[in-house]
């Protein structure tokens, strides 16, 4: 099964289905689990503040597994390697532009 297809499936079973998400890999073979949870928090904290409508999504594994931290955008999955909380963000705003 593609990596894309795995993660449809995966985000389909938690109930997320074409609104727009942040999904971070929180798996400890990319990056140090520590770094990409770091991530994940900062984040999240930053969603809550901005009172965005993108949800930050943790999954197991993305299947890159090197040059982590690795998250993606759904519903138009596109992988990003070495994703910094700034990177993040970035990605944080141009997902909500789209649910508005
Ligand atoms: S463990 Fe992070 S992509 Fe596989």
């Amino acid at each position: 099964m593609g990596r894309k297809r795995k993660l449809r499936k995966k985000l389909h079973k938690r109930g997320i289905e074409d609104q727009p998400a942040l999904v971070i890999c929180v798996g400890k073979r990319c990056c140090p689990r520590a770094e990409s949870r770091a991530l994940v928090e900062k984040a999240a904290a930053y969603v809550e503040k901005g009172h965005l409508h993108v949800p930050v999504v943790t999954v197991g594994c993305l299947d890159v597994c090197k040059k982590g931290p690795i998250a993606a955008t759904y519903p138009k999955i596109k992988v990003r390697k070495h994703v910094t909380f700034k990177r993040a963000r970035k990605l944080l705003e141009k997902l909500e532009r789209r649910t508005s």
